[in-house]
């Protein structure tokens, strides 16, 4: 599975959630920029739509958030004053998010769930796109690459591609969660066969144990599917509800396994390990850090009673 299939123009990144379990700083500080490292989540979703081939990143906002989008505006003061004092490599930094794809921002009036958000950008699609990507910030799935692989079996199968991962019982009621009902392993690739899917069920009802992480390309009949489902988990339109529908309609739904890292940036434990992750794979930080880390957790094992 070689082909480079054409990742949709679109790239949707929902980012108008209130980040309430990162307060105190979401009081201020949307948590799509909080750094990894030195990079905003919100950065490295734009880098990965990117390179997969997307060209324009629609985030849904809502009010109070305008520093999300402001990020991929050129700041041309601090750019001439980087220039002026021959600071190159910063101001590479700087220029990147601008630099990486065009970004557009549509305001979600109302938090009424990740569903009712993305079906915000339909206004702002072009009469020719046939299909979406999208991508919720939260999750960093590590190293990129998954798009592209879900863009290749989508021109195979049709219908619409999602990623999974594989999740311990215990933490499944966290996901939308897939009803398989056939795997293949093409490469090193493995496909699912998706034949339902469920927001968040309790533990024992779980139909699998794949859920689905933050990366989906949607067919356009999304849209429709959106407007036809009810609120569902927590009261909220789910876009888990939505791709249960299209499948009960006989649309093709696969999800492509992801066998690498995966880190849920939207709560502080799983940042931090996410940034931990990140500095390590860094030339800069990484082997600094991965010295005192091991110094750290040496020490604690030596001092524990
Ligand atoms: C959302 C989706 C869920 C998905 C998860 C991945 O849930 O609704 O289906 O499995 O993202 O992170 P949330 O984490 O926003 O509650």
């Amino acid at each position: 599975m070689r082909s480079a299939a054409a990742t949709p123009r679109t790239a949707i990144v929902p980012a108008a959630g209130l980040g309430t379990r990162f307060l105190p700083v979401t009081k201020t500080v949307p948590k799509e920029l909080l750094p990894v490292v030195d990079t905003p989540g919100i950065e490295l979703v734009a880098a990965e739509a990117a390179e997969a081939g997307a060209q324009r990143l629609v985030i849904i906002t809502s009010e109070g958030k305008d520093s999300v989008v402001a990020h991929f505006i050129d700041d041309r003061e601090l750019e001439r004053t980087l220039a002026e004092r021959g600071k190159h490599d910063m101001l590479e930094k700087v220029r990147r998010a601008a630099a990486l794809i065009t970004v557009e921002s549509v305001v979600q009036p109302e938090p009424l769930g990740l569903g009712h958000a993305v079906s915000c950008a339909e206004a702002v699609l072009g009469e020719d796109e046939d299909a979406v990507a999208v991508l919720l910030p939260d999750d960093l799935v590590l190293p990129t690459g998954v798009l592209q692989t879900m863009s290749d079996v989508r021109a195979q199968t049709g219908g619409s591609v999602l990623c999974a991962i594989e999740v311990p019982q215990q933490e499944i009621s966290a996901y939308g969660v897939f009803d398989v009902d056939g795997v293949r392993t093409d490469h090193d690739t493995t496909v699912l066969r998706v034949t339902g899917m469920v927001e968040k069920p309790a533990p024992h009802r779980a139909p699998s144990p794949f859920a689905a992480a933050g990366r989906y390309i949607l067919d356009r009949a999304i849209f429709d599917a959106l407007r036809r489902v009810a609120p569902g988990a927590g009261g909220e339109v789910q876009l888990t509800d939505a791709i249960a529908w299209l499948i009960g309609q006989g649309h093709p739904v696969h999800a492509v396994v992801h066998r690498g890292a995966r880190h849920d940036l939207g709560n502080p434990g799983g940042y931090l390990k996410a940034a931990i992750d990140m500095a390590l794979r860094r030339e800069d930080y990484g082997p600094d850090l991965r010295r005192w880390l091991i110094d750290r957790l040496h020490s604690e094992e030596t001092h524990a009673p």
